[in-house]
């Protein structure tokens, strides 16, 4: 049966990484109607509206979005669109699996780590405040019900996939009360999981540990910032942001989107690679039960990443975003 997708083309190397990624849906018969929106800075500049009402309804319809990287102005201007839409529609949990890959050369061989960072608080809620001239207070929020579901969440994963291990990886040590409660609820809950192994690290620790030994990492779970910066790490292990899919999920809606920006440093020049937008379809198709196509389109990009003839140049190579897609279409 057909089902119906939310779209949003985003900045960037959004509309090109979103048309490839498309591209490779259709030649795969994916079953999928799909509503797609312009979102984000040039959507403003034509309609004053960064997400128009018609992309919000669409996606409050169908409770499935898949999503193109949008900018955030730094240090001044509108508060970040994805920090938005996470928040609104309660996408507490933000999932990244960072796994080696066969074809791709890096130092190590052997990472398989799923990052699980709490998503809706932390200093992400945005609260700044100025003090006087020279003074700025930042807040970062950490409550009991964000910490218990997503802690939870990681360790039920862990549990349904075999997994051996979770991690908690935090700064308790300095932000005693905040990070202090994140841990202690990881503590009591890990005794509920007494067949998964589980420590914690403090967050510096656990950056020098990553580079030198990703091989101890298996399972993180972690608050917002830790989470967005420990992910882009593991992200450089495995060969770069093109290659980091991850899903937002509330009790309602299910958002994915790559972990990379919009990259306006190669935005315009087909040279984006669209496979972490790629994988993070095949996160959704995944969740929509919809397996079978999920596998057939990663063996397709295993093949192709294999053969290492047509591959972009952050993985290098020297082929266009589209030569890659039509590759991977060509093995489909
Ligand atoms: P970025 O992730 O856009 O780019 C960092 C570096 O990685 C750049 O050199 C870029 O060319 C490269 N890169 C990223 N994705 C790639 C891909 N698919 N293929 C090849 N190379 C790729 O990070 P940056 O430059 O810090 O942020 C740019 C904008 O994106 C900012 O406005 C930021 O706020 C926004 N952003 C949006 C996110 C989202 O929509 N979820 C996530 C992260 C950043």
């Amino acid at each position: 049966m057909m089902k119906t997708i939310t779209v949003f083309k985003g900045d960037g190397i959004g509309p090109e990484i979103v048309d490839a990624v498309l591209n490779i849906l259709n030649a795969a018969q994916v079953p999928l109607n799909y509503e797609i929106f312009e979102v984000g800075e040039a959507e403003y500049k034509r309609n004053g509206k960064l997400i128009p009402d018609a992309a919000y309804a669409s996606f409050e319809k169908n409770k499935v979005l898949l999503k193109a990287p949008i900018t955030t102005p730094i240090g001044k201007g509108f508060r970040s669109l994805n920090v938005t839409l996470r928040k609104k529609y309660d996408l507490y949990a933000n999932i990244r699996p960072a796994k080696s890959n066969a074809a791709i050369k890096t130092l190590f061989s052997n990472v398989d780590i799923i990052t699980f960072r709490e998503n809706t608080e932390d200093l992400y809620v945005g609260v700044e405040e100025q003090i006087d001239e020279n003074t700025v207070y930042a807040t970062k929020i950490i409550t009991k019900k964000a910490s218990e579901r997503i802690i939870k969440d990681a360790f039920e994963y862990a549990k349904k996939h075999g997994r051996k291990k979770v991690t908690c990886v935090h700064k308790a040590n300095i932000l005693k009360m905040s990070d202090g409660m994140f841990l202690n609820i990881f503590k009591e809950i890990a005794q509920a999981y007494p067949e998964i192994e589980s420590d914690d690290k403090i967050v510096d620790n656990t950056c020098m540990q990553l580079v030198m030994h990703p091989e101890k990492f298996d399972v993180i779970v972690t608050p917002n910032l830790y989470g967005d910066i420990i992910s882009d790490l593991t992200s450089g292990l495995i060969g770069g942001l093109g290659l980091l899919p991850s899903c937002n999920l509330g009790s309602e809606y299910a958002m994915f989107e790559a972990v990379h920006g919009s990259a306006p440093d190669i935005a315009g020049k087909n040279i984006a690679n669209p496979t972490a937008l790629l994988w993070s379809a095949c996160m959704m198709l995944d969740n929509l039960d919809m397996q079978s196509y999920a596998t057939r389109i990663r063996k397709a990009v295993d093949e192709v990443l294999l053969e290492s003839r047509c591959l972009t140049p952050d993985i290098n190579g020297n082929a266009t975003t589209k030569q890659y897609c039509e590759a991977i279409i060509e093995k489909l």
